[in-house]
Order: C-alpha cells, then structure tokens, then sequence
C-alpha cells in the first residue's frame, strides 16, 4: 500500500519505518527540514534502539522515503497518517494546532480518495474536527472528493517502541465504515498473523481508550507511591507489599514500581489533558486529579529525602545518576531528575551528572552552568560529592561496589528513587541508604 506519515517524532518514525519494513511504500514528511535533512543522510533525530538500522535498511530498498513536500505526500498516498505532536495547552488540554493544519493541507492537496488516520493522541472528538478542515480546504476549491477519517492510537512505550509497534497487544481502531475497516485490516495484515488483535470500535471510543489506557498506567503508578510513601510511615517495605500484590493476576506486576514519579510526554500530558476533558464536559475528575497532584508531590521526594537527611544541601555537591525520564531513551521531558536538580540549584548546591544517553539532551536544556557538571561516567559523577541521587533505572547502574560508594561519598548517603538495591547490602557497605517506601527510612 502507498503510506504517507506527517510527523517524524516518536511516533511517526517508528510507526512509518515499521510500516515500511513490513513492505509498504512509505514517505515520512515533516515541515522541519532540518529534521529532513538529517533522516536523509541516515541520522537518526531521537535515542531508541533498532530505529537507526531499520530506518536505513528501509531506505536503502526504497520503501522508505522523506519529504518536507506536504503536496507530494498527500498525492501519492491513499492511507495518509497523522502523527504529529498534540503538545499541551495553556490550560492542560490537547493543543490541536498540528493536527488540523495537516488535516488543511490533506484538503488542500488531494485529488482522489484518502483514508486519513489519527495517530496523534487526540482529544475525544477530534476524528470529526479533522473531518470538517479537510471539508473546509476541499469547499474552498470547490471541490467533493471522497475522504474518511479514522482514529487509530498508538501504544509504543518509549525505548521499546519497535518491539510494541511490531507485537503490540492490539492495534485499535475507530471506525464505523466497513470499507475503512478493510483497508486498516490489509494495512496491518503483516502485523496481525498468529491472532487477530485488531479491534474495531466508534472512533470516540478508540480516542478515549487511548487516553484511559495511559490514565489507567498513570493510576497504577501513583497509588503504589502513595503506599510507599504511607509504608516509610508505617515502617513497611514497599517492595514486600508489591510483590505481594503483584502476585495476583488481577493485579499484575506491572507498572507498581514505586518511585520518584511519572515523567516523559505521555503521562503527565495526557492526564492533564483527560482531566481537562473531563471538566468541559461538566464532569469532576477527583480520581484523575488525585493522580495528578501524587505525581506532583512525589517528584519533590528525592530533594525533600535529601534535605532532611543531611539537614542542609546548601554548598553540598550532589551526585545524580539518570537524567532522562526512564532507561533506554534520551529523553528528559517533566524527568524527575530535572525537579531535583533545579531544587538543587536554587538553594545553591551543585550537581556532577552521569546518564548514558541524555547528556547533549541534558546540555541543550541547561547549557553550561557553574553548578552543573556532566561528567563522562558514573565514576567521576561520584569523585569529590557528597551524596548520590538515582533518577534513573539504568541497568548500569545496578552493579556497584558499596564499599568503594562508601568511601568516595563524604556524607555516605544514597537517596535512590528507584529502589535498585537490597537495603542490607547497602547498610553492610557503612551506607546511608534511603529508598522510595522502604523500612529503614523516613
Ligand atoms: C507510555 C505508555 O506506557 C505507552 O503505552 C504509551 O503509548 C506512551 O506512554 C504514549 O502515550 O505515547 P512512555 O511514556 O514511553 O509510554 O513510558 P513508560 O514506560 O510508560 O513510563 C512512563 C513513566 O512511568 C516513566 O517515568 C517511568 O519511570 C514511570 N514508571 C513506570 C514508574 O514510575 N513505575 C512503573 O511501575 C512504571
């Protein structure tokens, strides 16, 4: 089939290389030509792994191209893709601007008949709002041309999105046109082998599972904070509790890793945006916004952990290991680590940084600063601090010699917000070690 996908970030990338790799003919295009220009010469723009080599083996069979020629990509595809950013809003909900201004151009363009499909994490209603400025732009040249619009959210978690796009637990989509629903079916047909994940549904029900979906992750992430937070009081190991939940299946071991918050472009975003939904529809989130505000409060855990062990972190130099919101991406949008940091500053304290992958993200965010040093492996992050704080769960950082931490780390104090290490091993080491939710500490 001939695929167009407008938007070359997270999900537009991987969705189109997939999409390529599997034998479609697909024209990533992106207004940013300087994004372009990089993916041409084989750059890939984002940290996930596999993409760079699945991008240029695609590339080279010439199923995969890249234009910043809105014109050419809407004339020579009929599944035309939407997949760029729905960044939030002032006031928290979904900022559509992207969305309808690919959805004008489609209009603009076409000649003939387009399935046009939302990847975007889009607001409930939006299927129609694309419908109508693809109308508008179509009514403007005086033109009635035959164009569908179906809602098809992705699920790809970061750093493991080739995996998800390509074995995914279900592929959703809103739709109530059986001749859509065959040309979705045809699209994933090299997806959907051994058993059929394709679900079919109205179009404002797949825009809202898409949404429940990373509300209902969001949740789950929260309340094990909450019971962590509520074990440090009761003298309770959090870990004991999880895997004692975990074990049953309604349950799940997934997602109820306590730590230091939620970050990254989906989580925080999409339940602002759902709450703000919720509300212009009359309807008082409290669960949503309860969600929200443990989120909120647990970011500031590391900073206030650190605080009241040393009692003050003024002049102190702090070690942070991780910068970007989880393991195996660059990314460090709403990462607690930047919370941390930037509490750190302002009370002037100084920061020696390590993380494997976010360090020119870490660069292009804070620039250089007297108070922040970004040094070239978890080692030097460690010479001449005080204290080490953990962001992030890199596997990395799971080994290390306590005794040698011991001895490098004048105030002899770990503050780990992912609760990496067994809390005896780090006692045994002469360790002041404090965790999210565990026994020894409050
Ligand atoms: C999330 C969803 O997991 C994907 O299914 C979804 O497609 C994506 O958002 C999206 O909407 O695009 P992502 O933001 O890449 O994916 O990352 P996650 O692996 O879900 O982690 C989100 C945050 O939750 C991270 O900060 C992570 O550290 C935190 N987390 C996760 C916990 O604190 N505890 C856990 O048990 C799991």
């Amino acid at each position: 089939m001939n695929i167009s996908v407008f938007g070359t970030g997270y999900v537009g990338l991987v969705a189109g290389a997939c999409l390529a790799d599997v034998g479609h003919q697909v024209i990533c295009m992106d207004i940013n030509a300087e994004r372009i220009a990089l993916l041409e010469a084989g750059e890939i723009p984002i940290y996930e792994p596999g993409l760079t080599e699945l991008v240029a083996q695609n590339v080279a069979t010439g199923r995969l191209r890249f234009t910043t020629d809105t014109a050419k990509a809407v004339k020579e595809s009929e599944l035309l893709f939407i997949a760029v950013g729905t960044p939030p809003d002032e006031d928290g909900s979904a900022d559509l601007r992207h969305v309808l201004a690919v959805a004008r151009s489609i209009g603009e363009y076409m000649d003939d008949y387009k399935l046009v499909i939302d990847k975007s994490t889009v607001p409930v209603g939006t299927a129609e709002k694309v419908q109508a400025a693809i109308a508008d732009a179509l009514n403007a040249r005086d033109l009635s041309l035959d164009v569908d619009v179906c809602s098809n959210p992705e699920f790809m978690k970061e750093g493991a999105a080739i995996e998800d796009f390509t074995r995914g637990a279900r592929i959703v989509v809103g739709t109530d046109s059986e001749h859509v629903e065959a040309r979705m079916r045809a699209c994933y047909a090299p997806y959907n082998r051994n058993h059929d994940k394709l679900m079919f549904m109205s179009v404002r029900a797949a825009e809202l599972t898409k949404y429940a979906a990373n509300a209902m992750l969001a949740t789950k992430i929260s309340f094990m904070n909450e019971m962590a937070n509520l074990a440090e009081r009761l003298e309770v190991d959090v870990e004991e509790v999880r895997r004692g939940i975990g074990s049953d299946p309604r349950i799940g071991y997934h997602f109820i890793y306590p730590g230091c918050g939620y970050g990254g472009s989906c989580f925080p975003k999409d339940v602002q945006a759902l709450e703000r939904t919720a509300r212009e529809y009359g309807y008082h989130p409290a669960l949503l916004s309860a969600v929200e505000q443990v989120n909120y409060q647990q970011k500031q855990t590391l900073f206030t952990k650190l605080q009241r062990t040393l009692g003050d972190v003024i002049g102190k130099t702090i070690a942070v290991w991780g910068l970007a919101f989880k393991p195996n991406t660059d990314d460090m949008r709403e990462a607690p680590s930047r919370e941390l940091m930037e509490a750190l500053w302002a009370v002037g304290a100084k920061v020696q940084a390590y993380d494997p992958e976010a360090m020119a993200e870490c660069r292009r965010l804070y620039g250089d600063r007297h108070d922040l040093i970004l040094t070239f492996d978890r080692i030097q992050a460690i010479k001449g601090a005080d204290a080490l704080v953990i962001c992030t769960e890199w596997k990395a950082f799971r080994s290390v010699d306590f005794t040698w931490l011991a001895g490098e780390l004048s105030e002899k104090l770990v503050i780990d917000g992912r609760n990496l290490y067994d809390v005896g091993d780090m006692t045994a080491a002469g360790l002041r070690y404090v965790g999210v939710g565990r026994n020894n500490l409050r």
